[in-house]
Parts: C-alpha cells; sequence; structure tokens
C-alpha cells in the first residue's frame, strides 16, 4: 500500500466520517445511525446511512459505499491520494512524504512527461512545412495561430509507428506507450500508433498537464473524434475540457459548451470561461467541478434535437450543485462554433445576454411542441406544463411559472394552480413507489452491484458475507478461525481478498474496520463491503451462525469440486470427498 498504514489510522480516527459528510449532506440520527439524502444519486427520501460506530457510509438507494476517504473521493471527484491530501488539509496532519511508493509515483511522472512529449511531437509535426494542408484545415476553421498555441493543437502523422518511434529515441517503452494510451497492441502483441493523420487536441486537467488526447479526421471519415481511452491518469468522467483556462476567467459564469471545435472558438471570441465535457454527457462530479469555480453556468449545446436533450439533463445535474442555470439557444446555426464564425463574438455576446433561466427554457420547450390555439393542445400542455411545475422545490419560482404558463395556456391562475397541486400528488406517489422498490431491491440485492464482481456461486457466497459480517462485529473471530477457514475456501475472490486482509490488518496489531480498506479495495469493492455491513447484524447464536457459514463454504465447494489453493490432486480429492461422504458427513 502507497501510504502508510498508521497514518491512515491516524487520519481516519481524527476525521469522523458524520463531521465530513455533514459539510455535504444535511444528516440527521435515527437509531445508531445518521441518515441524509445521498450524495451520489438523486433522491428525495433519504436512503443514505451513516455510521458513526463503525464510521462508514453506505446508500441503500444506489450501493455507493465506503469509508472517510471514499466518501471524499467520490464527493469531490478525486484519487485515494489527493483525497487523503484533502482530509489531510483540514485537520492539519502531513501526509508522510518518504512513504510514497516511489514505483507509483515514478509510473505517474514518466506517464505525465510521456504525454507531454507526445503534445510537444504533435505540435511540432504540425507545423512543419510538409504538413502546410493540416495547418491550412485549422486556418479554415477560423483559428489564429495564437489560439492553436494556446491548446497546444498539434498533428498525428498518417503513419502507424511514426509517434512510437519518436516516443521510443526519448527513451520510452512500447509499455508505457500503451498504458498511456497512445499506442495499441493488437493479438499478436504488435504495437502500433493510436493516433494516425488526426489533428490533436490535448487534455490538459486542472493543473496544465496533458493526460490525455482526442484526435480528429479532417474529412468526413468516422470515427470523427479518436479519443484516448480511459487510463491510471486519465479518467474522463473527471475531466473538463479548457477547464485549466477558464479557472482564470474574470468573468461570473461558466460556458458549457459540447465539442472542442466549441470550445476553442469561444475562447477565441473573448469567452474564456468555456468547458466542455469530453464526448460523453455531463456527469455529476463535472458539475461539482463547475461548481467550485462559479456560480452560474451557462449551457450552450448543440441546436440539433440531440443537444436539447442533452441541455435538459445537464440542467438536472447542475441543479443539483446549486449552480444558477441558465440556457442559451442559437438561432440559424448549428453550435457555439459555426454562430461565432458566422455572426461574430458580439451576436454571441448578445445571446449571452437574452439567455434565458432553465425553467423559462424548459417551459418554452413544452410549448414549442403544442399549438396553443387548439383548445384540446391547450389542455395537453397545461397538464405537461403542471408535471414540470410539480417538480420545482421553490414554491416563488413554480408560483412564478405557473402564472406563466396560464398565461400561455389561456387559462386561469387558478385553473393552473390546481393542476399543479394534482400533478404534484401524483409525482409524489411516483417517487415513493420508486424510492421504495429502489431501498428494497438494495435489501434483497444478492449479487454485488459491480458487475465485476458477480458470484459464481451464490450460495456460498452469502455465506461467506455472513462471517465478513461478523468479523467485523467482532475482530476476535479471525483468531477462532484460524484453523478453520482460508481465503481459498472461498469462491468469491473479491470476499476472499477481504478476509486475507482483514486478518493481515488483524495480525499488524490493528482494529478491522471499513477504514483499513481504503486505498486497498477499488470503488466497486468498497461498496460491496459497505453493503455487506450495512446489514442489520446477528446479535444472539453467533457460534451457531458462523458454525453454519463454514458448513455451507464447505458444502459448496465440495459441489464445485475446488481444490484447495494449494493445488491438490483433484483425483485424490475426489476420491477423499467420497470416503467423507461414506463416512455420514
Ligand atoms: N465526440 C467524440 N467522438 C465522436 C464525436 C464526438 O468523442 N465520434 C465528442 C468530442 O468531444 C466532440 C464532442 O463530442 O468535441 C461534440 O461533438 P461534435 O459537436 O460533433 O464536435 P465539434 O467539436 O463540434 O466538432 P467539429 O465542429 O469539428 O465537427
Ligand atoms: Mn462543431
Amino acid at each position: 500500500m502507497p501510504i502508510d498504514q498508521s497514518f491512515l489510522d491516524e487520519l481516519t480516527a481524527r476525521c469522523d466520517i458524520v463531521d465530513v459528510v455533514s459539510r455535504y449532506v444535511p444528516l440527521k440520527r435515527q437509531g445508531a445511525n445518521y441518515f441524509g439524502l445521498c450524495p451520489f444519486h438523486n433522491e428525495k427520501s433519504p436512503s443514505f446511512s451513516v455510521s458513526p460506530d463503525k464510521q462508514f457510509f453506505h446508500c441503500f438507494g444506489c450501493g455507493a459505499g465506503g469509508g472517510v476517504i471514499s466518501f471524499i473521493m467520490r464527493a469531490e471527484g478525486l484519487e485515494f491520494r489527493d483525497a487523503v491530501q484533502h482530509l489531510a488539509d483540514q485537520c492539519g496532519l502531513v501526509v508522510p512524504e518518504e512513504q510514497r511508493d516511489p514505483r507509483a509515483a515514478n509510473r505517474r511522472t514518466r506517464t505525465l512527461a510521456l504525454l507531454k512529449d507526445c503534445a510537444r511531437f504533435y505540435y511540432d509535426t504540425l507545423w512543419k512545412p510538409e504538413n502546410a494542408a493540416v495547418q491550412q484545415y485549422f486556418a479554415r476553421r477560423g483559428l489564429t495561430r495564437k489560439t492553436m498555441n494556446r491548446f497546444g493543437l498539434g498533428y498525428a502523422p498518417d503513419s502507424f509507428g511514426a509517434t512510437m518511434d519518436a516516443m521510443l529515441a526519448k527513451g520510452y517503452t512500447k509499455d508505457e506507450l500503451v498504458d498511456a494510451g497512445l499506442a495499441v497492441r493488437n493479438e499478436r502483441g504488435h504495437c502500433y500508433d493510436k493516433f494516425r493523420n488526426r489533428v490533436m487536441f490535448p487534455i490538459i486537467d486542472i493543473r496544465g498537464q496533458v493526460i490525455a488526447f482526442g484526435g480528429r479526421v479532417m474529412d468526413d471519415s468516422k470515427p470523427k473524434y479518436l479519443n484516448s481511452p480511459e487510463t491510471f491518469v486519465f479518467h474522463k468522467s473527471r475531466n473538463l475540457f479548457a477547464l485549466n483556462l477558464a479557472k482564470k476567467t474574470d468573468r461570473d459564469y461558466f460556458i458549457l459548451a459540447e465539442g472542442y471545435m466549441d470550445v476553442i472558438a469561444l475562447h477565441q471570441a473573448g469567452f474564456d470561461c468555456a468547458v466542455a465535457s469530453l464526448g460523453t454527457s455531463l456527469t455529476e462530479e463535472q458539475a461539482r467541478m463547475i461548481a467550485r469555480h462559479t456560480k452560474q453556468i451557462i449551457i450552450s449545446y448543440d441546436a440539433d434535437g440531440a443537444g436539447q436533450a442533452a441541455a435538459q439533463r445537464a440542467i438536472d445535474i447542475l441543479k443539483k450543485c446549486d449552480l444558477q442555470v441558465r440556457v442559451l439557444r442559437i438561432p440559424g446555426a448549428k453550435d457555439p462554433d459555426e454562430f461565432i464564425r458566422e455572426k461574430g463574438p458580439d451576436a454571441f455576446r448578445r445571446l449571452i445576454e437574452r439567455s434565458e433561466g432553465h425553467n423559462a427554457y424548459r417551459l418554452e420547450q413544452i410549448a414549442a411542441k403544442y399549438d396553443l390555439e387548439e383548445d384540446d393542445q391547450r389542455i395537453a400542455f397545461l397538464q405537461d406544463a403542471a408535471r414540470l411545475l410539480a417538480t420545482f422545490e421553490n414554491a416563488v419560482e413554480r408560483e412564478v411559472y405557473q402564472g406563466r404558463a396560464a398565461q400561455m395556456a389561456g387559462v386561469t391562475p387558478d385553473a393552473m394552480a390546481q393542476e399543479v397541486k394534482r400533478q404534484t400528488a401524483i409525482l409524489r406517489k411516483q417517487r415513493k413507489k420508486v424510492e421504495h422498490r429502489e431501498i428494497r431491491s438494495a435489501a434483497q440485492r444478492v449479487q454485488p452491484q459491480d458487475k465485476r464482481l458477480r458470484y459464481e456461486d451464490v450460495h456460498s457466497a452469502r455465506a461467506e458475507e455472513g462471517i465478513l459480517s461478523l468479523i467485523f462485529a467482532d475482530n476476535t473471530w479471525i483468531d477462532r478461525l484460524a484453523d478453520k477457514i482460508e481465503p481459498s475456501d472461498f469462491s468469491a475472490p473479491v470476499l476472499a481478498k477481504i478476509f486475507a486482509h482483514a486478518r493481515t490488518l488483524w495480525e499488524q496489531g490493528g482494529v478491522v474496520s471499513i477504514a483499513g480498506f481504503e486505498g486497498y479495495l477499488d470503488e466497486g469493492e468498497l461498496a460491496l463491503l459497505s453493503g455487506i455491513l450495512s446489514r442489520p447484524p446477528i446479535l444472539t447464536g453467533q457460534e451457531q451462525a458462523m458454525a453454519d457459514y463454514i458448513a455451507i463454504i464447505r458444502r459448496c465447494r465440495a459441489r464445485r469440486g475446488d481444490t484447495p489453493a494449494g493445488g491438490e490432486d483433484p483425483l485424490l480429492a475426489l476420491a477423499k470427498q467420497k470416503a467423507k461422504n461414506v463416512g455420514g458427513q
């Protein structure tokens, strides 16, 4: 483990999970635990629980869970080490430097250096005289040399190995190139350049480091964009294109666009507050990142149906972060880039001034579906609009837009109010149903939510979970189980991993709690563990329960015909098993 466990123990001891979580979500005590609205999914009644005794959180709705460090990782969108740093800063602890695993640190440093060198290579290649046609491509799209340099634009040569050769010459290895997403290895083990004959957009993180690339073709061939895969330095859901520049803006708002080209055109036009998500729809993590830099966001997506639908989704996500959301509509152009090129920056500024709040925008979107001259369509609009208004949390807001909708439909405010009331009741009922279903299914969930962790042998896995649950409730079980059960008896690798690590922690003299697993288990594994630990504990008859679990695990294992981890001869095992069965076991 990269960071010293005793330091992590001290850190988690100082950062009470209830205090930390309370800074993000209001919590209410209920019995032994605290409950609140889950910050990781959208819900109206609290299924997010925090245990002060065991120092972990678990959401019965979405299944998220872990200790205080994993909470910060999710809430702030940070890597493990950065989350540790974040907590350490808050409680005045210093993360021990020398404890950092030199190999891990080195891998990261080298990969970032490689990506930077590669960006430099693409840049140099672009400006070679023989690539004048590529330079003209950018010029045709209206980009100045200054803008291109600010974004570090480049060109990946039309070759399967030129980029690789250039990087190998700098002392990087093929493995490192594959690791960084710059090269691809085929089934025969042969490596080749991932990006070929594409104009290159470096993706730069908030600290200014190149972490990935997007590459665009210069004609109409497909795919139009090719992006770096997820790597250990690049998580597309946790980064925003141009945030490194936008964070320095003097403007009191951000613009959220869809495409790299839109963002670049916006910056060139003086809107240095533009960012974009990276080829996927906006995530909650990205919304939180935006909210750390501004209070107001203007969505400026493509004018087509897909863009408008994406805008609707983005509104919901951004609103959850308490951002003031406005939506811009672009008349007569398909996206901000095209609009600016045709009408100029001033016209775009006027669009911003006229952009409407998201409520008005949504109401307009609904009205556009109906012909309000027709009586029956007006009624349909009334119902549709009331369904939207019913979702407004703020009473004043509801009041204002209720009036506006009534006017649009040509009905009295009273009639509108009544319809809204009716829809509110329907909505409330629906939400209750959905949440009950979610909570029920989470409680009865037999399979881990994370598909990678699926149990092959559910029966055995349930018993294995039972053992873990008892161990966490009473650590002395670890000693008592010493000669009775081994990790290799477990059917589920993830549960075996947890069991083995619990033993290690115990042998090192530590307390076995979820804190000792942070940074050791990944997000999905931790969520699984928090799910197991949040089930009601067995208070009486623990010995019997434990004996039953062990018996079940052994029986399941015999049925599966596994051999112990040592690799016993299968025939011998079979013979033994038969003898045991004859013996009346
Ligand atoms: N995108 C992608 N893969 C594709 C198409 C799009 O990853 N095959 C992502 C890119 O991040 C792109 C964004 O989705 O920037 C928006 O797509 P689009 O509007 O087509 O991109 P633009 O940046 O507007 O590209 P251009 O104007 O050069 O066509
Ligand atoms: Mn475009």
